[in-house]
């Protein structure tokens, strides 16, 4: 939520910020601004709407050059999306502006305190507050860096903050809580971001900060305190995907390209995984083999798709490990006060790994002394910082608004973390545990097969454009491939649409279905046969009522074409992985419905990619 640049160096500040923002915009779009510091001044502009607004008016009224400056793409919380409420913003004086990524939920208190001595704040937003309260530091004495510091003790919330002073054409000064920020490492130029994609064309080499820190760059150093002074450490790394993993490729949409992108993005997430002798090893996991033994419940947390990977996850990791695994949306799970003790495993699965939700939630069992694993796909992010062990994803990065490469790999990495377990706790035999890998190792291809075929779903996508309610139907795991395929059509489409475990529609949503109504049904392969014959049952209990059925079925499956209207057909995989390949017609189906619609598949409206305020 918010994407957040800073830039000191050589080059056009105004070029690096806006380019740095359009990497980010997936992070909100609601408005866009960018402020530079010019020979003593301050100067910028600021649009509501998407980038391209501030692109026009920066075209029309182009800036000095400058080689400092900062910006923001914004996904609004206090107040809407105008100009006034666009980011940067200022303080009294005009000496000092700010960009913000969170929420300083003491800003009431603050306003009041300021309007109170004079103060005369001109937007609806949260931000304002700490722009007066950092120049008001600064008019006092302070450099931008110690005002900062006094600024960040001050302030409540979740904050990534970024600002600049008129009169100091040196520095970028930044503090974070609970909000992302990176620092890129140049020669002779430093740039801050929300993430790494923002300066990735200029430099691989990143500084991973901590909770409650400062960093000061300059265009030869990068100084990291705490919010009082203490000098402290970053951790640097290097980034290990370039500036062509940032862009479209060819493809009209980020997320077109990335659900073609699955295929290797599950072989990526394979990798290193076992030994010659085909034993697992999550070298990784942080975790020893005793703590594995003695966990006896595993409690996954998420949100969105994470959850719904979550929730295949918990039908493989309880078949193959005996675990008790329950599967709990991030935000709810703090709120009823679950039962967590030392050994219990709470696994977080989050792609950006910065959702807050998550975050909390994974703060909160650390409370209660449970262990903490990360599912995640964003190096150096908060969640897999704050946890006892990590397994990372090798999606490379996710930019389109609706995950895709990011559920398969997630799901990938469930599948190893259950068999891991199941390795470690002696309750499957190896060659049971080789033979799922070696399936995992088949998925790739598999995957191509479905994406090769991606015509006939893009055709039945256009003839379906004035549907105006598609019902999705799974059980087993397909129940959360089902939902899946409803959230991405609602969060695309913007239609109607709805998951159901196939079991549950007599129970009540039955009676939804109307003539002609589209229903995607997705069947398990033959081979846990009475979940199959269920499965078929269910739709044929829909398409008596009169409904559409597009019947999603293993290729060879021939007991399913009386029921089908429309038949997509997947390789043959075993009822545990089948969601990897089953996932792929839902996701290609929502892209293209929405790309016919007119909508942009990319961006969607009140959306943003990481949802980092709670
Ligand atoms: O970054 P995370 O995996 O933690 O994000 C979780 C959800 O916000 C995310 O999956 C969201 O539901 C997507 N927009 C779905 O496409």
């Amino acid at each position: 939520m918010c994407g957040i640049v800073g830039y000191v160096g050589e080059q056009s500040a105004e070029s690096v910020v806006v380019e740095g923002l359009r990497r980010l915009e997936y992070r909100g779009y609601d408005s866009a601004g960018v402020v530079l510091v010019d020979d003593g001044r301050l100067v910028g502009d600021k649009r509501a709407g998407k980038l391209a607004n501030l692109d026009k008016a920066l075209a029309e009224a182009p800036l000095p050059r400058s080689t400092i400056g900062i910006g923001h793409t914004r996904w609004a919380t206090h107040g809407p999306p105008t100009d006034h409420n666009a980011h940067p913003h200022r303080g009294q004086q005009g000496r000092v502006a700010v960009v913000h990524n969170g929420i300083i939920e003491n800003f009431a208190v603050l306003r009041a305190e300021l309007e109170g001595s004079g103060a005369e704040l001109l937007s609806d937003t949260d931000t304002e507050v700490a722009a007066h309260l950092l120049e008001r530091e600064v008019l006092a004495g302070c450099t931008l860096t110690e005002a900062m510091q006094a600024v960040a003790r001050r302030l409540e919330g979740a904050f990534t903050l970024v600002a600049v002073d008129a009169e100091d054409d040196t520095r970028v000064v930044a503090a974070r809580r609970n909000s992302p920020l990176v620092v890129g490492l140049g020669e002779g130029e430093n740039f801050l971001a929300s993430d790494v994609a923002a300066f990735i064309g200029h430099t691989r080499q990143a500084l991973e900060l901590g909770q409650d820190q400062v960093v000061t760059i300059t265009r030869d150093a990068v100084e990291v305190s705490d919010f009082s002074g203490a000098p402290a450490e970053g951790k640097e790394y290097h980034v290990d995907w370039d500036l062509t993993a940032a862009e479209k490729g060819g493809f009209d949409w980020f997320m077109r390209k990335e659900i073609f992108e699955q295929p290797r993005a599950v072989a990526d997430s394979l990798l290193g995984r076992h030994d010659d002798t085909g034993r697992l090893q999550l070298d990784e996991i942080r975790m020893s083999e005793d703590e594995l033994r003695d966990v006896d419940k595993i409690i996954i947390t998420a949100c969105g798709t994470a959850f719904y990977a979550g929730l295949v996850a918990k039908y493989a990791i309880e078949h193959w490990t005996r675990i008790p695994c329950e599967v709990e949306l991030a935000h709810e799970f703090r709120y009823r006060d679950p039962i967590l003790t030392r050994d219990t495993l709470v696994v977080a699965i989050s792609q950006s790994g910065e959702t807050a939700d998550t975050l909390m939630a994974i703060r909160h069992a650390k409370e209660q002394r449970a262990k903490v694993l990360a599912i995640c796909n964003t190096n150096g992010s908060t969640i897999p910082r704050e946890s006892d062990a990590v397994i990372y994803t090798h999606a490379g990065p996710e930019i389109g608004v609706a995950s895709t490469k990011g559920f398969t790999t997630q799901l990938v990495a469930c599948y190893l973390l259950g068999l891991f377990l199941a390795q470690v706790r002696g309750t499957r035999f190896g060659d049971e545990i080789a033979a799922v890998v070696d399936e995992l190792a088949a998925m790739p291809d598999r995957l191509q097969q479905v994406l090769d075929d991606a015509e006939s779903v893009y055709g039945l996508a256009r003839e379906l454009e004035g549907a105006r309610s598609v019902l999705f139907l799974g059980r087993h795991a397909g129940y959360p491939v089902a939902l899946e395929g409803a959230l991405k059509l609602k969060e695309l489409a913007y239609i109607h649409a709805e998951g159901f475990a196939a079991g549950e529609l007599k129970h009540g949503p039955i009676a939804l279905i109307e003539p002609g109504m589209p229903v995607f049904c997705i069947v398990p392969p033959r081979g846990r046969d009475f979940l199959h014959d269920k499965m078929v049952s269910g739709i044929q209990e829909v398409r008596a009522r009169g409904a559409r059925t597009i019947v999603v079925a293993d290729e060879g499956d021939t007991s399913v074409e009386p029921y089908a209207d429309v038949l997509l057909r997947v390789p043959r995989s075993s009822t545990l992985l089948q969601p990897l390949a089953a996932v792929l017609p839902l996701q290609l189906f929502a892209c293209e419905l929405a790309t016919v619609k007119g909508h942009d598949v990319d961006q969607p409206r009140n959306l943003a990619k990481s949802v980092t305020v709670e």
